[in-house]
């Protein structure tokens, strides 16, 4: 987003974990430093220096160190980019738990720092739950190794949570034990128009009844999302008639043991929805080839792209209750015409797209620049409007250095006390990434 400019003289791009443990002696020796870095994908400013910390990369630690067909279990190194270990895996028939817009940058170990979300997390869960293991160098050198590939391992404390979502502020990630889940034998992918979003969630019933155990995403953009994704050229545009009328749209994902068993169900989905006589869809586009595929995707997973196209892009990803969604884009829409910001003013859309299936909300606020009269008008108004429904500030991106005065609207006294502790007892000079996640 081009909002976080760091002044550090020096990245490092170890090679080793052991390198990885050297640098960290020193610079635990020197009080120097370190932001940690991947893909650099992230949109919290979480890999980005604030002053002049040294920069390790982690860009050449990317090899895969094992995998097991038979139990699906991947241990890579953490600089390995996402979409690097999704075709390695892939002619074993597996695929990684996790995806995201990123995929072709962004890299597992940062993934899992980050406990990123994405778009599959509603069939395979988070990271804190397919992660079975790391090995991270602490602030003073030292390696702890749980890179265990064990599915069960009921011993006491499990550390390696403590690490999935630090953002890289007790440790370096330098590996990781994934399991992978067994790839789905067709997949397939409708994206459905909906005059009212206040029909999102009787349609989200009736898509989790009827395509039970074949359901991989409930993806939910609004017309605006989808008009910036069409003008920046993500994915291919709807038909005039296809899109006339439509409020907002909603793209379900189906991945299935059996290509004609899941097509049947789709298109049983699709009739039951339109044939009735008040339909809760315009109409629904079912891909019929791969390309299709890709590109229905593309509509959605593009958002983010024609955002930042678009302008300066305000993000707040947000979890709260999915009958709220709407309300929540409308309010802050109303808000800021109030201050008068939008219409004639600086800001130039309101948006909200994000994961229904997970309950997490992007809400987008497109201007021309980064003011402090925007900022002001937005902080702490959607932080409050969050609060008030004991909402997530940050569902799935982090707190990095963007949210870190807004962490008391989600976590309570005595959870930011306990998360100070916490940072003490592995980074006693403050030298882990410094500036993210606490004040
Ligand atoms: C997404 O779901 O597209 C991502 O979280 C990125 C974003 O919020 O723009
Ligand atoms: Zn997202």
């Amino acid at each position: 987003m081009g909002k976080y400019r760091g002044g550090s003289t020096t990245v490092l791009k170890p090679k080793t974990t052991q390198q990885v443990s050297q640098i960290m002696k020193w610079c635990n020796e020197k009080r120097i430093g370190v932001v940690p870095q991947g893909g650099n994908t992230g949109l919290v400013g979480g890999s980005v220096p604030i002053r002049d910390e040294v920069i390790v990369s982690l860009s050449n630690l990317n090899s895969v160190r094992s995998f097991d067909p038979i139990s699906g279990i991947l241990v890579a190194d953490a600089g390995c980019i996402l979409q690097s270990l999704t075709d390695y895996i892939a002619p074993h028939n597996h695929i990684m738990p996790i995806d995201l817009g990123a995929k072709g940058s962004c890299q597992i170990g940062g993934n899992v720092a980050t406990n990123a979300g994405g778009l599959r997390l509603l069939r395979y869960g988070s990271l804190h739950g397919t992660v079975l293991g790391l090995e991270v160098v602490l602030p003073d050198g030292t390696v702890l190794d749980q890179l265990t590939t064990l599915r069960k391992d009921n011993t006491g404390y499990d550390l390696k949570q403590l690490f999935i979502g630090a953002e890289g502020t007790l440790g370096v990630i330098t590996g990781v034990s994934i399991l992978t889940p067994p790839a789905p034998q067709a997949s397939n992918n409708v994206i459905l128009a909906l005059p009212s979003f206040d029909n999102v969630l009787p349609l989200y019933k009736i898509v989790k009844r009827q395509l039970s155990e074949i359901l991989s995403a409930f993806e939910f953009i609004d017309r605006t999302s989808y008009d910036l994704a069409v003008k920046h050229g993500q994915g291919r545009a709807l038909s005039e008639d296809e899109v006339a009328g439509a409020e907002c749209f909603v793209l379900v994902e189906t991945s299935g043991g059996k290509r004609e068993h899941d097509e049947e169900k789709l298109n049983n989905l699709l009739e039951s929805l339109l044939e009735v006589d008040t339909p809760l869809i315009n109409t629904g586009v079912l891909s019929q080839s791969p390309a299709q595929f890709s590109s229905l995707w593309a509509l959605r997973e593009g958002v983010t792209e024609a955002v930042s196209k678009e302008g300066k892009p305000y993000k707040y990803d947000i979890s709260v209750p999915l009958s709220s969604f709407k309300t929540v884009v409308d309010a802050t829409r109303e808000h800021l015409r109030s201050k008068g910001l939008l219409g004639d003013g600086a800001v130039k859309h309101v948006l909200g797209y994000g994961h229904v299936g997970d309950g997490n909300l992007h809400l987008n606020i497109v201007a021309d620049s980064y003011t402090p009269e925007i900022q002001t008008a937005l902080e702490p108004f959607i932080f409050e409007i969050v609060a008030s429904y004991r909402g997530s500030i940050s569902a799935e991106h982090g707190i990095g250095a963007m949210k870190t005065h807004a962490l008391h609207y989600s976590k309570s006294d005595v959870s930011i006390a306990l998360m100070k502790k916490i940072k003490m007892l592995f980074d006693p000079h403050n030298i882990m990434n410094p500036g993210k996640v606490l004040e």
